[in-house]
Formats: structure tokens, C-alpha cells, sequence
């Protein structure tokens, strides 16, 4: 696992960037991972600034998002659908076609056996087949939660699992309540890959900025590797790099980082 701790979050932006650049220029029809959330926001916005200036092609490479929330429909502007669409996609030459974010809107689902319902279940291995089909994700973009999630995979989840729908915890609707009118109307379940899934990814590319990260990524780097920190299965992969800023990186001890 590298750490590379940048000065700032637009560095850290502008590094996640070039790598990412560099992947699609050895192997144009790249299999990409992306997430969402307000990390990847300036590495989106600098890949599409290497797209407009230098050309960077798109035409053939493929995405998978991490996850999606259930119950918000595509247009609605919490959705991730939507947020790949305006922080990234529509400003790059990607083929609508190439483009994989789970699906959210399974009609009336009954709480208490969600997890088998059918529908959600076919969609989940559909979404793990598509992955397979592709030959596999080149290298995963992840965030993390302040709790070291990724993806929506919440303290807890087996390292081992698979796409699949999770119940968010109330530390994580409360985190993202800061996009929406209310905590009321942050959705409670999300169709995410699992920690497994992305594991199997060839590269991940975890990005991490703020104090409010500060734990989670001392938690991932340096702590035990357990389900309740999600995030520290990174320690067991053999080409995970985590970016971040200084804020995020605070509480590392020295011997775990490098500069960038
Ligand atoms: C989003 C995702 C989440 C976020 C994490 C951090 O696709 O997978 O795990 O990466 O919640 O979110 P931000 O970046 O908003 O702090």
C-alpha cells in the first residue's frame, strides 16, 4: 500500500488525475471504477480538464460505479446516476453504452426480506457478470467514510462480499444529510459493490481529504484489517494507492507515508 500525502486537496485532485491518464493511455478501453461523493469532485473535474486540453480519449474506455442509492430516480439530483452526469460525463467523450451505475428503482420492496427479493438479487449478479464480462475493473476510484466505509460497504460488512443491497448506518445518512433538504429524506438503502468486488479490481485508488477523514484513514493504514474498518482491506491488495491531503494524513505515523 502507498500513502502519498499531498499539500492539498487540489494537488491530491491533480494527482488522482494524472494516473488515471496515464492507465487510459496504455490501455484505451481501460475498465474504470468511479465513485461519487464530494472526494472525486476535483479529480473529475481535472480529468476533464485533460480531456479538453490535451486530448485525453474516453470513446472507448468502460465505468462501473461503486454504488447507488435505492429509491432515487436517475434524474433526481441526489442521485449518483446524476452526479456522474454532471461532474463527469457529460463533459468527457464516453459512450453513454460503456456507462454502469446499479440500478435503484426496484418498485414496492418489502424491508424485512430485501435482501433476497429477486429482483435485487438477479440485478446484483448481473452487475457482477457485467464486471466479469469486461475482463475485470482495471483500477477502482474509492472514498471513504468517516466511519472507513467504501463504497457503501458500512463497518461490519464482510471483506468478502459481493454486490449487493446494505442498510446505511446512521453515522453515514447523517454525513450525507449535507446533500439533501433534510435528514428525512436521505434514502436508508443502497445497491453497493461489495468490499470483495473491489478488491478483485487489478489498481484502487483511494483519495482522502479533511480532518474529518483523519481517523478513518489512520484506522485503514495502520489498524488491524477488520470488517469494522472496511477501508483496511486496502492493506492486503497489491497495488492500492491512497491519496490525500495533509488534513487527512495528520494523524499517520511517519513511517507509512511518502510525499507527493
Ligand atoms: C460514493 C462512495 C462512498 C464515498 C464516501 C466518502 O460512491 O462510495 O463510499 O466515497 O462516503 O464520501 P465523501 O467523498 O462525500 O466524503
Amino acid at each position: 500500500m502507498l500513502v502519498v500525502v499531498h499539500e492539498d486537496y487540489g494537488a491530491m485532485s491533480k494527482k488522482g488525475a494524472e494516473i488515471i491518464a496515464s492507465r487510459i493511455r496504455r490501455k484505451p478501453n481501460l475498465v474504470l471504477g468511479l465513485a461519487t461523493g464530494s472526494t472525486p469532485v476535483g479529480l473529475y473535474k481535472e480529468i476533464i480538464r485533460l480531456h479538453k486540453s490535451e486530448g485525453l480519449d474516453f470513446s472507448k474506455v468502460i465505468t462501473f460505479n461503486l454504488d447507488e442509492y435505492i429509491g432515487i430516480p436517475p434524474e433526481h439530483d441526489q442521485s449518483y446516476h446524476y452526479f456522474m452526469r454532471e461532474n463527469l460525463f457529460k463533459d468527457i467523450n464516453i459512450n453513454p453504452s460503456n456507462v454502469h451505475v446499479p440500478h435503484a428503482m426496484f418498485g414496492d420492496l418489502n424491508i424485512s426480506s430485501f435482501e433476497t427479493d429477486p429482483k435485487i438479487v438477479q440485478f446484483c449478479e448481473w452487475y457482477e457478470n457485467e464486471i466479469k464480462k469486461y475482463g475485470g475493473i482495471d483500477i477502482q476510484v474509492l472514498g471513504i467514510g468517516g466511519n472507513g466505509h467504501i463504497a457503501f460497504n458500512e463497518p461490519g460488512s464482510s471483506l468478502g462480499s459481493r454486490t449487493r443491497i446494505k442498510t446505511l448506518t446512521e453515522k453515514t445518512v447523517k454525513d450525507n444529510s449535507r446533500f439533501f433538504k433534510s435528514v428525512k429524506e436521505v434514502p436508508r438503502y443502497a445497491i453497493t459493490m461489495g468490499v470483495g468486488t473491489i478488491m478483485e479490481a487489478r489498481e484502487l485508488l483511494l483519495l482522502a481529504n479533511g480532518d474529518g477523514k483523519a481517523d478513518a484513514v489512520k484506522a485503514a493504514v495502520e489498524g488491524p484489517i477488520t470488517a469494522m474498518c472496511p477501508a483496511s482491506a486496502l492493506q492486503l491488495h497489491q497495488k492500492a494507492i491512497i491519496l490525500t491531503d495533509k488534513k487527512a494524513a495528520a494523524k499517520l505515523s511517519a513511517e507509512f507515508v511518502t510525499y507527493g
